[in-house]
């Protein structure tokens, strides 16, 4: 052997620094079509790591709150607390279990700071770990929250990531690719979200078009080195028709593009709409190996 070669394992070690590659997880959206299954079926699939529960669609300016989960139940006669049960059976997987406030309709908007703290111990009392005789899902205790902020007032959002994280409470957010998000922009800046599953689609300057992964990458980039969160997903639609524009062929995902964005030491893996959409076109299933 020459004198100055590296030993073996620490030519590996340098090597491996050299390809690094970061594993991720899955997340999706449940909740929105009554023709998906339950949450327990979507956790069973083995392919998800975090669930958002879709959506909390009004609440703030001094409104009561109310969830709506399409056709799976009815909050106000008390049907949806049959999911504590499965949201409880993801949790024993390992599975992250998020309400996602907001979406793309709805009522909802924080008025002020005082509105901001009474939706978070509104949140606080009635999805995660305090108290309330009203309980639409039951005695499971959330993971935390996912902000999906689409309509409404801009306002007062970063207000309510501050006093939902005093919780102790997971953040998510879902903003669209554009930077800065109009209506999450100021409170993702706060760095107190965990989980950005950014939305890489409906949006072609910073989205996959026509076989061009361009504008897509460069984006990515944009979000990992400029926006401070823990972990940055990138989210699609799990099916052509589940979005306007940016479906990604799960063959050009995983050879073209997976590759080069898990070396962001940011990925933090996949986000799907929906539940719905992948369970009709297996894009998890295709794509799960390499996410
Ligand atoms: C906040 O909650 C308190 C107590 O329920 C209520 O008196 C007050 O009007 C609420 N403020 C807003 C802005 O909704
Ligand atoms: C892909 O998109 C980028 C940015 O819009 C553009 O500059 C480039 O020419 C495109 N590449 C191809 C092969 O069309």
């Amino acid at each position: 052997m020459a004198k100055n070669s590296y030993p073996l394992p620490l030519l590996f070690f340098f090597l491996t620094l050299i390809g690094s590659s970061y594993a991720g997880g899955i997340a999706i959206y449940w909740g929105q079509n009554g023709n998906e299954g339950t949450l327990s079926e979507a956790c069973a699939t083995g392919k998800y790591s975090y669930v958002n529960i879709a959506f909390l669609n009004k609440f703030g300016n001094g409104q009561t709150p109310e969830l709506n989960l399409a056709g799976h139940c009815d909050p106000p006669s008390g049907t949806c607390t049959k999911f504590s049960a499965d949201i409880k059976d993801c949790q024993s997987k390992g599975i992250k279990v998020l309400l996602s406030i907001g979406g793309g309709i709805g009522s909802y908007s924080l008025s002020s700071v005082e509105d901001a703290r009474n939706v978070s111990k509104f949140l606080w009392n009635t999805f995660l770990g305090g108290k309330s005789s009203s309980r639409p899902l039951g005695d499971a205790v959330l993971d935390g929250i996912d902000f999906d902020i689409e309509l409404g007032s801009t306002q007062n959002y970063e207000h309510l990531a501050r006093f939902l994280k005093n919780y102790r409470v997971y953040l998510g957010a879902a903003p669209q690719c554009p930077i800065p998000d109009k209506y999450l922009g100021t409170a993702l800046n706060t760095g107190l979200f965990d989980f950005v599953w950014v939305q890489f689609y409906n949006n072609p300057p910073c989205a996959y078009a026509n076989g061009n992964i361009t504008n897509l990458v460069n984006s990515w980039k944009r979000w990992t080195t400029t926006v401070p969160a823990g972990k940055i997903f990138l989210g699609l639609p799990a099916a052509t028709v589940a979005a306007g524009s940016g479906f990604i062929p799960a063959d050009v995902l995983t050879s073209q593009i997976l590759p080069v964005i898990k070396k962001s030491p940011k990925y933090g893996g996949v986000m799907l709409w929906s539940r719905f959409y992948d369970l009709q076109n297996g894009y998890s299933t295709s794509i799960i190996s390499s996410v």
